[in-house]
């Protein structure tokens, strides 16, 4: 396997400057290394550590990112090759069954490996060349407590397919529903 850092316990941009940045967030560069791994280049130890924390938990599922090597600041993972979710929604304007069945299956995914918060943004659920959703940026995993996922409806909402979707998860999971609906 490809050792990228040499388990380098710190990197620096030096380290990075043969790769291409392929995206900034708030915490951190994304860098592509090859077709399928990246390497997130963290501003905040702390943050680097709450999110490798999260990952290392997640690699019981699948719908979480491989993770491959880490440091202080740096964690090596799978890339995703695939689209948002709010993405999808936008070039498609609706959700049908599927779709919602396979958001419930993330959302199941994410307790069953014991995070706390079981909801994720539209912008971070990525749905790959083989129809799965993958979910990225785990940095609020156990720090931030929720069994409704408010901030993913509230993205549906924002193109107009938060009922669709309440009323695919009313019919396929009524308990789960009614778990949920007085929250939102
Ligand atoms: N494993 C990954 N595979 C593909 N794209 C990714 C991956 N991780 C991050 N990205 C891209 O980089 C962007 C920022 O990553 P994210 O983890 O959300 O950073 P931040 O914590 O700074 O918000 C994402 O919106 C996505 O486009
Ligand atoms: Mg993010």
């Amino acid at each position: 396997m490809d050792n990228f850092f040499k388990a380098k316990k710190k990197i620096s941009h030096f380290d990075l400057k043969n790769y291409k940045q392929i995206a900034q967030g708030k915490d951190g560069r994304i860098y592509s290394l090859t077709s399928d791994k990246c390497v997130k280049f963290f501003f905040r130890e702390d943050t680097c550590k709450k999110e490798y924390e999260a990952l290392k938990l997640g690699q019981k599922t699948e719908v979480i990112p491989r993770v491959y090597e880490s440091g202080d600041n740096y964690i090596v993972m799978e890339f995703v090759k695939g689209v948002s979710l709010a993405h999808h929604m936008k070039k498609n304007g609706y959700i049908d069954k599927e779709l919602t069945r396979k958001i419930l299956f993330v959302l199941n995914e994410l307790k069953r490996v014991g995070f706390k918060r079981l909801d994720t943004e539209i912008r971070h659920l990525l749905l790959n060349k083989q129809g799965q959703f993958k979910v990225i940026d785990h940095k609020r995993a156990f720090s931030t407590k929720t069994s409704v996922p408010i901030k993913l409806i509230k993205g549906l909402k924002k193109y107009g397919l938060e009922d669709q979707f309440l009323s695919h998860v009313q019919r396929m999971q009524p308990l789960l529903y009614n778990n949920w609906k007085d929250k939102l």
